[in-house]
């Protein structure tokens, strides 16, 4: 397993919309295992794979947070069937977004169709914290980040404050 880059905002790798896998064989397997290594290395409780440059449709989660017993959840190509109509807000971050927060609101409860890490056709009814984590995670697929769901103006903020953090130009006194 390899810890990968996490590539940040703003960069338009993250605005591609990922491919449908068409088989689970021992590369996607071997991507899922580095993906969940990255997130846990990054403290994360989510990652898809685009945020390290693998435009498939592949998401890893575990929001269990506990280091000693670990719940890793694997999804491939997975698709929401049922949103609810009630909302629920939290504060949201991506490791995709370094250090920036915002409450953003979305359907409280959801029912998600996917594959496992072994290709077993699965289907969970999600809610709460995981809930929302499933439909962050989904919006990456298509090329989404929680800070399009701000005011143009806040995220215009982030980006500035992101891209700044990019360009990391040495200084030099001399
Ligand atoms: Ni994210």
């Amino acid at each position: 397993m390899t810890v990968k880059t996490i590539i940040t905002e703003p960069n338009k790798i993250l605005r591609q919309i990922s491919k449908p896998v068409d088989k689970i064989t021992k590369e996607e397997q071997n991507l899922m295992d580095d993906m969940l290594e990255t997130m846990y290395a990054a403290n994360g409780i989510g990652l898809a794979a685009i945020q390290i440059g693998i435009p498939k449709r592949i998401i890893v989660l575990d929001i269990g947070r506990d280091k000693d017993n670990k719940e890793p959840m694997y999804f491939v190509n997975p698709v929401i069937k049922e949103k609810n109509l009630t909302k629920s807000t939290y504060e949201e971050g991506c490791l995709s977004v370094p250090d920036q927060f915002a409450e953003i609101e979305r359907p409280s409860k959801c029912e998600v169709e996917y594959l496992d890490y072994y290709g077993e056709k699965k289907n969970l009814k999600a809610e709460g914290i995981l809930a929302t984590c499933i439909q962050h995670e989904l919006d990456h697929l298509e090329g989404i980040l929680f800070i399009d769901y701000l005011s143009k103006l806040k995220k215009s903020i982030i980006i500035k404050k992101l891209s700044k953090k990019n360009k990391k130009i040495d200084r030099i006194v001399v």
